[in-house]
């Protein structure tokens, strides 16, 4: 269903993506380069991110903390300075640690609620104005199945990731109206640094390049939620309705233990 204004031509675009010096962010950075838009990539990594721009010649790169709102001003700030307009906004940082109650770190919560949660308002603050401004571009958060509904080892990142998708929902329905596109991702499993240290089988992995292409896909057709793959994340939606009894049951027996 068309719920966004559909992107189909890239050139001369301008976006920025932050959490893309490695995994999904760089994969996609690199095929909105490949397709002509003006691509600013941003992480923590100067590293990751002076590679991205050797190979991909007219790219900019940013070094930031997510979790520094003065750095995501800046850095939006210069953009837009330098470009004169902001077409795409993804905010694809991420952390992912297992944890359990069993041995419950509140350090560890607090820093997946600062990297996955925290950094995306400090995006939206810094976009925002300029977004507004403008009656147009386009915001895209970068959520997972995990935030569906409660999964083992997921204390941590799963509320997080539950968070963003209810923060894409709810900006959705508030600027949809001023023209500008909303979309929230709900990647399944992903072979990238973040699932790297997973000791248990994940269904239906893919690679970053496929996730790029699915999101790059969702974001021409303008659809609000872009999940893949699809015969991993159809099953997980179908799981959202079950009752909490059965679902507890499934869940509990299946993953992490
Ligand atoms: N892989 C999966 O199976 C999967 C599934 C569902 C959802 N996701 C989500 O997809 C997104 C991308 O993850 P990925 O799988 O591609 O993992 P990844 O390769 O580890 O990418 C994470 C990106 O976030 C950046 N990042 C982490 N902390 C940051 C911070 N404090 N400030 C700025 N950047 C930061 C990392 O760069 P630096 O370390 O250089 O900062 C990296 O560029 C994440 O939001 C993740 O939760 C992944």
């Amino acid at each position: 269903m068309t719920l966004n204004p559909r992107i189909v031509d890239w050139q001369g675009r301008t976006a920025w993506i932050v959490g893309a010096s490695t995994g999904i962010g760089r994969a996609t950075a690199s095929k909105l380069h490949a397709l002509g838009a003006r691509v600013l990539v941003s992480a923590r990594s100067a590293e990751g991110l002076k590679a991205f721009v050797d190979q991909h010649p007219g790219s900019e790169a940013a070094a930031v903390d997510a979790t520094d709102r003065t750095a995501l001003h800046q850095t939006a700030a210069a953009l837009v300075a330098r470009h004169g307009r902001l077409d795409l906004a993804v905010y694809c940082a991420g952390t992912y640690a297992p944890l359990r109650a069993t041995a419950f770190d509140l350090d560890v919560a607090l820093r997946h609620q600062q990297v996955n949660y925290v950094g995306a308002l400090y995006l939206l603050d810094a976009v925002l104005p300029q977004l507004l401004a403008q009656r147009g571009g386009h915001l895209s958060l970068v959520s997972s199945v995990a935030g569906f509904r409660g999964l083992p080892l997921s204390l941590a990142y799963g509320p997080t990731k539950a968070a963003l998708t209810h923060l894409a929902e709810v900006l959705y329905l508030d600027l949809h109206g001023a023209g500008i596109g909303v979309s929230v991702i709900h990647p399944g499993f992903v072979d990238t640094p973040l699932t790297a240290g997973n000791r248990f089988a994940m269904p239906a992995l893919t690679t970053p390049e496929v996730a790029a292409d699915e999101i790059l896909d969702g974001w021409q057709r303008g659809a609000f939620e872009i999940h893949f793959p699809k015969r991993f994340t159809r099953m997980l939606k179908l799981m959202r309705l079950l009752p909490d009894g059965l679902y507890f049951r499934i869940v509990g027996r299946t993953t992490g233990r």
